[in-house]
């Protein structure tokens, strides 16, 4: 297949459809300033084109070249980074400013690119295509949608990345290989997008194999689903006088530094220990909750004591009146165990000392 049947219909399309977006330059014209196209694609790795358009806006007014946020205050940047999240990537950000600025400009290469802090395959790739024509295989999630389809790439992701990059380089072209990532981003983005693919409208459509079978839904191949595992634990819900005992969870891992009740480890056999003796009542119901890798079930036991215990186990307990348990901040898991608690059938039980 001739390399101008997937380029030239691509760019003839990007040339009228183009997105305007505030970092890019028309379509065919000059490479716009390596500052912009960096700082966007940082952006972008986290958030949509939507939401990094402002962020973007305001960091070019407050730092208009790369030698001005080489020079930034460290925690001004890191203001202007709120609500973009990752604060590692802002601390990238400054590190490969700072490196940059020192240069005295970007390298134009894609290897010399993923030698800063914070720039990756993918971002060293977008910047050698966009800001310096270099024709590089730029390769984002909307790029992998497109050409697996355009080649019908039978293998599942992510095994099918190597395939996807090695079909789809032969097709970059050595003029305009900036607007031709663009261009299967805009593509992806508006056209070949995951479900219900416009393919009417398509530029490419006469070229895509996947268009050919009927079948464009059908890629990217996902993954064999992997079974989630499945861990186990009590939460136990300790009652003096009104107010509910609960804990902080550790800084580090899963729902780290948030409010929780107090209860055993999760894992793979049942844990259901309780912390000291007394008059225990253990719920029918267990709460369900699926986190990305594993899927907990948490048993409930309830009890009373005849005093707030400042500690249990280590961990140092928080008092809360049970009318404002839910005020808590609590993360879902256990919102939802202190509803299935409220909302059960109270058993008689006298206080009891631990
Ligand atoms: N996502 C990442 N980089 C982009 C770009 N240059 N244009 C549109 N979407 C993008």
């Amino acid at each position: 297949m001739p390399v101008d049947s997937i380029s030239r219909p691509l760019l003839d399309w990007y040339d009228h459809s183009a997105r305007a977006l505030p970092w890019r330059s028309p379509p065919g014209s000059a490479p716009p300033d390596p500052y912009h196209v960096w700082l966007s694609e940082i952006m972008l790795q986290q958030t949509t084109v939507a939401a990094a358009a402002p962020y973007f806006q305001r960091f070019l007014d407050r730092w208009p070249s790369i030698e001005a946020l080489a020079a930034a205050d460290d925690e001004e940047v890191m203001r202007a980074w709120a609500g973009l999240g990752y604060y590692a990537r802002a601390r990238n950000l400054l590190a490969a400013a700072r490196i940059v600025a020192a240069r005295g400009g970007f390298p134009q290469t894609e290897s010399a690119l993923r030698a800063l802090p914070g720039i990756g395959a993918y971002t060293a790739a977008a910047i050698a295509a966009i800001a310096f024509g270099e024709p590089a295989t730029v390769i984002d999630a909307n790029i992998e949608r497109v050409a697996s389809r355009l080649f019908a790439i039978h293998t599942p992701l992510p095994a099918a990345r190597t395939a996807i990059a090695e079909a789809l380089s032969a097709h970059v072209p050595a003029e305009r290989p900036g607007d031709f990532a663009q261009a299967m981003m805009d593509l992806g983005a508006s056209i070949c997008t995951p479900r219900a693919p416009r393919c009417l409208a398509c530029p490419l459509r006469k070229a895509c194999t996947a268009h050919a079978c009927g079948t464009p839904e059908a890629f990217p191949v996902k993954p064999p689903k992997k079974p989630r595992p499945l861990k186990l634990g009590t939460a136990w819900w300790i009652e003096h006088d009104g107010s509910i005992a609960l804990v902080r969870r550790p800084p580090r891992g899963l729902l780290g530094g948030m409010p929780a009740l107090p209860g055993t480890g999760w894992a793979e056999t049942e844990d259901d220990s309780l912390p000291f003796g007394g008059q225990w009542h253990r719920l029918d119901t267990r709460v369900r909750h699926v986190f990305t890798h594993f899927e907990l079930r948490l048993t409930l036991a309830t009890t009373s004591v005849a005093e707030r215990l400042p500690e249990l186990a280590g961990q140092q307990l928080r008092w809360v009146p049970r009318s404002r348990i839910l005020d808590e901040g609590l993360p879902t898991l256990y919102a939802r165990a202190v509803r299935l608690v409220l909302e059960s059938p109270q058993p008689q039980m006298k206080p009891e000392m631990p």
